[in-house]
């Protein structure tokens, strides 16, 4: 069960994005005030959003009070949500968070090999069918840091087409993340902005069809906001992200979930530095949390019109 009857299994919201040639924001959340933000998008602009949580936020936050959080917002949220495991590791904590009552898990065995890669994600597959928890997995390597392991972009292995099919055969999985280009953090590419293939997302498609895909790493990381983090003391520098116009083609060639969680911490991040600076007297800190709790609004709302809009 999951841990609110208003929470929506990920494939529910995913298969009807697909039809749309939309996609669905899957934001990365760490608090009350990011999941607010997000929600409060949301439900402004009328979209499904997905919440998801990594491995080190379930730490951060325990399963208590992340579960306590994620379910006030779907009982205030007018749309309905998804609670997300992002990046599970291993089968343990994928088992876990289907029997905390999420709705949603990634298993990313992605730097196994193939035949590794199916057997733990079939794994996880065969539990969360039981309880009708969909299941995210990943084939190809992105660029750049994914867990503890730095993949240089030279080393980054696109994913296979052929073997996409494949997995998605043998494994029964919901939705497959897939490395077109993309990697996580605010410094993609070499100093320019990453072109994403979209060549190999087409051939990709064509080989599996009407099947929901995920972007990793598809942060914008606008420089706007970038700029607002140094003018206020922050030292971010090379920062890179994937152009809006490039994640529009992803999403017209069958990108259905676009994973956010750099552009959610710059925003945080740059309006709390700011707050902080204009009110050097005021020690009320939910000042500061609700100015970085309206700038993740305002990024959600401006990402949610680019993933809806053709
Ligand atoms: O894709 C990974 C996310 O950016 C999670 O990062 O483990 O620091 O929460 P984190
Ligand atoms: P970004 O670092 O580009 O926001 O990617 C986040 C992500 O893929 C989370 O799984
Ligand atoms: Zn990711």
């Amino acid at each position: 069960m999951f841990i609110n009857n208003k929470l929506v299994s990920g494939s529910e919201i995913l298969r009807e994005a697909l039809l749309k040639k939309s996609a669905i924001g899957a934001f990365n959340f760490i608090n009350m005030e990011t999941v607010q933000g997000v929600v409060e998008a949301a439900n402004e602009f009328g979209v499904s959003v997905i919440l998801q949580a990594s491995e080190s936020t379930i730490k951060y936050m325990g399963f208590s009070y992340l579960k306590s959080i994620i379910s006030a917002a779907a009982d205030e949220s007018k749309v309905p949500l998804v609670l997300h495991l992002d990046h599970g590791s291993s089968f343990e904590i994928c088992k876990k968070c289907i029997d905390e009552g999420f709705s949603s898990i990634m298993i990313d065995a992605s730097s196994l090999n193939f035949d590794e890669n199916v057997i733990k994600t079939k794994e996880v597959v065969n539990y969360a069918k039981l309880f009708g928890v969909s299941v995210e997995a990943e084939l190809g390597t992105l660029a750049g840091i994914e867990d503890e392991v730095e993949v240089s972009m030279t080393n980054a292995i696109y994913t296979d087409p052929d073997e996409a099919f494949e997995f998605i055969e043998k494994t029964g999985i919901d939705s497959l993340a897939i490395a077109i280009g993309t990697s996580h953090g605010p410094n993609k590419g070499k100093g320019a902005n990453p072109k994403l293939s979209i060549d190999i997302l087409k051939r990709i498609k064509q080989k599996i069809g009407d099947f929901p895909l995920v972007l990793h790493g598809a942060s914008s990381v606008y420089s706007d906001e970038v700029e607002i983090c140094n003018r206020y003391g922050a030292n971010l520098k090379d920062t890179f992200g994937i152009t809006d116009s490039d994640l529009k083609e992803a999403i017209q060639n069958g990108i259905s979930k676009i994973n956010v969680d750099t552009d959610v911490r710059i925003a945080f991040l740059g309006s709390i530095r700011q707050s902080i600076e204009e009110n050097k007297s005021n020690i009320d800190i939910r000042k500061y949390l609700a100015a970085g709790k309206r700038s993740i609004k305002n990024i959600a709302l401006r990402k949610l019109k680019m993933y809806t809009s053709h």
